[in-house]
């Protein structure tokens, strides 16, 4: 089985971006947790992160030719993005929303989710966690 795990903008920052917000951990550090239960759940995951719409959009596409599942951090973009919802519609394999940061307890504009409803599920607000509990989820999902 082969997993995309996708990073939204601003997302290569993390450790020193609001670390009371989004915690301590670097990307490289989520990365890492995340190929330790790809080794355990037996999964070979490519990761891509990018500041642009249009790459992600392009990510997506490129992963309906190899990969079984995203698990997908769209960062600001979630909140804004009819390009991203339409293009997770348009690959036709499960995606899985994820956010550091419980969304619904900030600002009234991250309460809104562009991509949810064109999402298999999401995950929110358990830091680093929400990655490898989506992680875990999809792949089960797909073994069903
Ligand atoms: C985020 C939440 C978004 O509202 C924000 O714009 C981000 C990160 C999260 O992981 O908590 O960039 O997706």
């Amino acid at each position: 089985m082969k997993i995309l795990v996708l990073h939204g903008p601003n997302l290569n920052l993390l450790g020193t971006r609001e670390p009371e917000v989004y915690g301590s951990m670097t990307l490289d550090d989520i990365n890492t947790k995340l190929i330790e239960l790809g080794k355990e759940l037996g999964v070979e995951l490519k990761f891509v992160q990018s500041n642009h719409e249009g790459a992600l959009i392009d990510s997506l596409h490129d992963a309906r030719t190899w990969a079984n599942g995203v698990v997908f951090n769209p960062g600001g973009y979630t909140h804004t993005s009819i390009a991203l919802r339409d293009a997770i519609s348009a690959i036709q394999i499960p995606v899985v929303e994820v956010h550091l940061s419980n969304v619904y307890a900030r600002e009234e504009f991250r309460h809104t989710s562009m991509i949810s409803a064109a999402c298999r599920g999401k995950v929110v607000g358990f830091g680093w966690r929400s990655y490898t509990l989506g992680l875990k989820a999809l792949v089960e999902i797909l073994e069903d």
